[in-house]
C-alpha cells in the first residue's frame, strides 16, 4: 500500500476498546461517555480487518485503546493474531497499555508473540500518578512492569511532558528507566478531545525546553535510531538506554508516516489530527469475501492526507480533532 506522497503503509494501530480504567487529565474527561458495546467490531471481525492489512502489507500491528486489556477476551485476539508472527507475516505484534493490568497478562502476552510493550507512567510520586490518572495506582502499574520485565518483555514507558505537573520530575524518570532497563519517550500534549475543565495551554510544556533542562545533567548522543514513527531518538550516555521525544507541535513528523489507525467501530483514520476518515465496518460486514473491505482499505489508502494540523497558542486554545487520543490510541 503506497499513499499519494509516496509514503509505503506497513503498521497499523487498532483500538479495540474506547473505554479505559483511568481517565488521564489531559486524555479524557472526567465524565466521558463511552460507545455502546453494541457499536464495537467483535473481537472476529477485529481479527479478520487485521489480517486483511497484513495481506495487504502491514507488517507492524499495536493494540491500543482505551486501555486495550480491559477489552473482555482481549487474550484471544491477541492469540490469533500472533499466528501471523509465527508465520512471519507479521514483524511485530504489540501494545501501548496503562499498565494497570499488565500483571496479570504480562506472561500470556509474550506467549502470544508479543516481544515489547509501551507503558504509560508519567509520574514515579504515587499521589500524583493518582491525580494525573484521576483513579490509577502507582503501585499496581509497578508490579506490572515487574512481570513485564520478568515474562522477558522489552519495555518503553511514554511520558507526557505536563507544564508545572511532572516537570520537575523529568531527570528522574531519565534516571528510573535507566536503572530499570527500560527506553523512555518523552511526549508533548496534542489537542485532541474535549478534556472538561482543564486547558491544553496550561498543560503545554514544550520539549525543546525538556531536551535543554535535560542536557544539564544527562549527555544526549544524537543516534540516526529510528522506528518510522515520530519520535527523535538521542541515547543517554550515563544509563545507555534510548530517549524519545515526540514533538508534534514543535517539530512536524509526518513526511515520514508510514502508519494508519482502526477504531475500535471499523472506522479507519488515515491520519492522527485530522478529520477525514474511511467506514470499514459496512464492506466488512457486506459480505463474507474479503474483497469489498481490501477494495475499501486500498481507497482510503489513497487518499491519505499529507499531514496534521495541530497548534495549540491563545487562538487555538480548543481542540484540533475533536476525537480522543482514545479513540484511535495515539
Ligand atoms: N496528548 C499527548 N499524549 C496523549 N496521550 C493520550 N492523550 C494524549 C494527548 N492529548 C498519550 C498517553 C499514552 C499515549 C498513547 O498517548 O499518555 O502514553
Ligand atoms: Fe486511559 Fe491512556 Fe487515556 Fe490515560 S491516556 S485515560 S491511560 S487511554
Amino acid at each position: 500500500m503506497i499513499d499519494p506522497f509516496g509514503r509505503t503503509i506497513t503498521y497499523l494501530r487498532v483500538s479495540v476498546t474506547d473505554r479505559c480504567d483511568f481517565r488521564c487529565v489531559y486524555c479524557m474527561a472526567e465524565e466521558m461517555t463511552f460507545l455502546p458495546k453494541s457499536e464495537l467490531l467483535t473481537l472476529e471481525e477485529l481479527d479478520r480487518v487485521c489480517s486483511a492489512f497484513i495481506r495487504l502489507g502491514v507488517k507492524k500491528l499495536r493494540l491500543t485503546g482505551g486501555e486495550p486489556l480491559v477489552r473482555r477476551n482481549i487474550m484471544s485476539l491477541f492469540r490469533s493474531l500472533g499466528r501471523h508472527t509465527h508465520g512471519g507475516a507479521l514483524d511485530e505484534l504489540t501494545l501501548t497499555t496503562n499498565g494497570s493490568q499488565l500483571a496479570r497478562y504480562a506472561g500470556e502476552l509474550r506467549g502470544c508473540g508479543v516481544r515489547r510493550v509501551n507503558v504509560s507512567v508519567d509520574t514515579l510520586d504515587p499521589a500524583k500518578f493518582t491525580e494525573i490518572t484521576r483513579r490509577g495506582r502507582l503501585d499496581v502499574v509497578l508490579e506490572g512492569l515487574a512481570a513485564a520485565k520478568a515474562a522477558g518483555l522489552a519495555v518503553k514507558i511514554n511520558t507526557v511532558a505536563l507544564r508545572g505537573v511532572n516537570e520537575s520530575e523529568l531527570d528522574d524518570l531519565v534516571a528510573w528507566t535507566g536503572e530499570q532497563g527500560f527506553d523512555l519517550v518523552f511526549i508533548e500534549v496534542m489537542p485532541m478531545g474535549d478534556i472538561g475543565g482543564e486547558s491544553r495551554l496550561d498543560q503545554y510544556l514544550p520539549l525543546s525546553i525538556v531536551r535543554a533542562r535535560l542536557q544539564r545533567r544527562w549527555t544526549l548522543e544524537e543516534t540516526d535510531y529510528r522506528t518510522g514513527g515520530p519520535a527523535r531518538y538521542v541515547r543517554v550516555r550515563e544509563t545507555g538506554r534510548r530517549l524519545g521525544f515526540i514533538t508534534p507541535l514543535t517539530h512536524n513528523f509526518c513526511e515520514s508516516c508510514n502508519r494508519v489507525r482502526l477504531t475500535c467501530t471499523g472506522t479507519l483514520f488515515m491520519c492522527l489530527g485530522q478529520e477525514d476518515a474511511a467506514d470499514l465496518r459496512t464492506p466488512l460486514r457486506q459480505s463474507e469475501s474479503d474483497a469489498p473491505l481490501e477494495a475499501a482499505i486500498r481507497e482510503a489508502i489513497d487518499r491519505k492526507p499529507k499531514g496534521h494540523d495541530f497548534v495549540i497558542d491563545r487562538r487555538h486554545n480548543r481542540p484540533a480533532v475533536s476525537r480522543h487520543m482514545s479513540v484511535t490510541g495515539g
